[in-house]
Order: structure tokens, then C-alpha cells, then sequence
């Protein structure tokens, strides 16, 4: 088969595509490298550096390659910038995907793998969460995944194409390798901030408020390895080649980490006491995030193989060890 990943550049992107070519598969990448990396596109794979809102490229790559089916991780993905710059995100996220479902269509290309997160249910209304949930994001990054859900749903309606829609919960680790791994410029995400510190990047790291209504008044999550996180894509190509119906699922291991928990368990790690600072609270973090993925690992088949918190910081921790920088040189 071959499988056009759209921002295969990217953290989720360049491991899915590293385990599509592990598996046999044939991939094109699209990226235009504003947060992905020329260093972590797979040789093996047939990049075309551009953006999914220039439809006469997008229309190229569609006439010259024969693609089996989409993988869509090219979008913005940071909360807080969401917040700030949310026409930013409406005209990447949200146009891009518009162009994107525009070439398809016309392209005669009905199926696509799409990742959504856990920020379109907002404030959850219980724990776990269900993906018949209610869902009120309450950042831009947010609503406009929900909003980019709805856009397949009444295309696939419209024009008898199919999509699987994951809703990630925290995404960490890296691949074992230790030569691919997250890597953002503006980072704000906990596991790769309290590396920082063992890495000699920074003095401390901040606990973003110890007074919230949880075991030990720290945030809990459900962190995911991004290999797992790969895997389930997989699993949701195959789902849509065998003519499955258009669905959505949760992705995460369903056991909930506090930050404090996070932070204990990099100790371990890396041998290193990793001093904190306790600070406000972030705007808009719920206390908790915990996925019921038995959806996807009823329907797709999907068990995530990465379960153990020190497992999953170990192998981010071989990554940020060795690549300080990320892909900087
Ligand atoms: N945190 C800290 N200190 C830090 C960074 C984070 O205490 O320096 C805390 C946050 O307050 C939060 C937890 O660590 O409680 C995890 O924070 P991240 O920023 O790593 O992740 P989020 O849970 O905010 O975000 C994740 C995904 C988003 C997605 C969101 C859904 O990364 O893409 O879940 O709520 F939108």
C-alpha cells in the first residue's frame, strides 16, 4: 500500500512513517517544515516539502503518486498559542483541512486517518472519558479539531468518503532508536521541560499549581507512547481498507499520572533530583485527563505495548540526552 502522511516531519508524523516502512508499507511524506524537521523525514520515504493549504500542490502530489490512503498530522498543536493567535489556527488547521478534503475529493480519495486529542471534550464530565462524551473545548486548539471532525463527517456524508478520527491523550516517549524524538521550538510540554533539567537546560521545573482537587493537588494525565500512538494509525488504515464505517477513538493507557508522579519518575530515570518550583496554576488545564480507550482496542485491535511510566521517560530520555538541541545541530 501507499500511504500519504501529511506532516511526516512532525513528533506523531516521523513515527508513524518510521513504522509504515518498519511494516513494509510505501510512504510519501508531505510537509512544509514550519514545526517538523528535514532531519526526521524518513530516507526511505518520498517527501514533497509544501503546505496542505496550496491546492495546485496538493493537486500535484495526488497526480503523480498513487496513494491508497491519507494520514493527516499536519496542523498546530500548541494551546496556549491557540489562545493568543486563533485565527492562526482556524487558517492552518481548519482551511488546510478544507483544501485538503477539496483535493481528495476530487482525486477520487475516500480514506483518511486524522489526529484529533483529547482537548476536544474540555472539562470532562467524568473519568474516563468516553468518546460519546460530551465535548466543549475550551481553547481554539481545540475547537478547531472538533471542527475539522465535523468537516469529515459531513464530507464522508456528502461524497462517500470514510475517516478514522484518534483523540490523543498526552503523547511522550520516542522511537527507540533514539534518533527520532519530540522536538518543538517553543516547547511547552511537562516530560520534555523536566528533561531539561537533568540535560543542564534549565535550573528547574515549574509544578503548574499543587492545589487542584486530585491525590497529590498536581494535574493528572494519561501519558501515551508516541510508538503506541503509531501503531493505532496503522490499525485505523487497515480498518478503513477493510470498509469499515467512518469512527472515532480515544487513544490513551487509561492509567493517570500526576505531575509530581512525572516528575518522581524522571528521577528515577536519570539519577538526577530534577528541582522544582511550584507556580500558579495554567490557564484552562482541567485537574484530569483520562482516556477509556477499550474502544479501540475492542474495534481496531489497538493494545498499547508502552504502559510503564518509567519505560515511556526512559526512552524520551534517550533521545533528549543525546539531542539536547532536538534537531539543531
Ligand atoms: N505542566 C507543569 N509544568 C510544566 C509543563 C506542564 O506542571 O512545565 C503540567 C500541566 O499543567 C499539565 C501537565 O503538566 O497538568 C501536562 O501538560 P502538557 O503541557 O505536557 O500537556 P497538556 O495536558 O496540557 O496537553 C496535552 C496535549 C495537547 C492537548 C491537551 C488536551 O499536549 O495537545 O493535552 O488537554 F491539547
Amino acid at each position: 500500500m501507499t500511504i500519504l502522511v501529511l506532516g511526516g516531519a512532525g513528533y506523531i508524523g516521523s513515527h508513524t512513517v518510521f513504522e509504515l516502512i518498519d511494516r513494509g508499507e510505501d510512504v510519501v511524506i508531505i510537509d512544509n517544515l514550519e514545526t517538523g524537521h528535514i532531519e526526521a523525514v524518513h530516507p526511505k520515504a518520498r517527501f514533497y516539502q509544501g503546505d496542505i493549504r496550496d491546492r495546485a500542490f496538493l493537486d500535484s502530489v495526488f497526480d503523480k503518486e498513487k496513494i491508497d490512503a491519507v494520514i493527516h498530522f499536519a496542523a498546530n498543536s500548541l494551546v496556549g498559542e491557540s489562545m493568543t493567535n486563533p485565527l492562526k489556527y482556524y487558517d492552518n488547521n481548519l482551511c488546510g483541512t478544507k483544501v485538503l478534503l477539496e483535493s481528495m475529493v476530487a482525486h477520487g480519495m475516500d480514506k483518511i486517518v486524522f489526529s484529533s486529542t483529547a482537548a476536544t471534550y474540555g472539562e470532562p464530565e467524568r473519568i474516563p472519558i468516553l468518546e460519546s462524551d460530551k465535548t466543549e473545548p475550551t481553547n481554539t486548539y481545540g475547537e478547531t479539531k472538533l471542527s475539522m471532525e465535523k468537516m469529515f463527517k459531513w464530507t464522508g456524508l456528502a461524497h462517500g468518503l470514510r475517516y478514522v478520527s484518534l483523540r490523543y491523550f498526552n503523547a511522550c516517549g520516542a522511537h527507540k532508536s533514539g534518533e527520532i524524538g519530540e522536538a518543538h521550538t517553543t516547547e511547552t510540554h511537562l516530560i520534555p521541560l523536566v528533561l531539561q533539567v537533568p540535560n543542564k537546560q534549565r535550573e528547574s521545573v515549574g509544578i503548574y499549581g499543587d492545589d487542584y482537587d486530585t491525590k497529590d493537588g498536581t494535574c493528572i494525565r494519561d501519558y501515551i507512547h508516541v510508538t503506541d500512538l503509531a501503531a493505532a494509525h496503522i490499525l485505523a488504515v487497515k480498518y478503513l481498507v477493510e470498509g469499515n464505517e467512518s469512527n472515532i477513538f480515544n487513544l490513551g493507557n487509561g492509567i493517570g499520572f500526576t505531575v509530581k508522579e512525572i516528575i518522581e519518575a524522571a528521577r528515577k530515570v536519570t539519577g538526577d533530583p530534577i528541582k522544582t518550583v511550584v507556580t500558579p496554576r495554567r490557564a484552562g488545564d482541567p485537574a484530569q485527563l483520562i482516556a477509556s480507550s477499550e474502544k479501540a482496542r475492542t474495534i481496531l485491535g489497538w493494545k498499547p505495548e508502552h504502559t510503564d511510566i518509567e519505560e515511556i521517560i526512559a526512552s524520551a530520555w534517550k533521545w533528549h540526552e543525546k539531542h539536547p538541541n532536538g534537531f539543531a545541530k
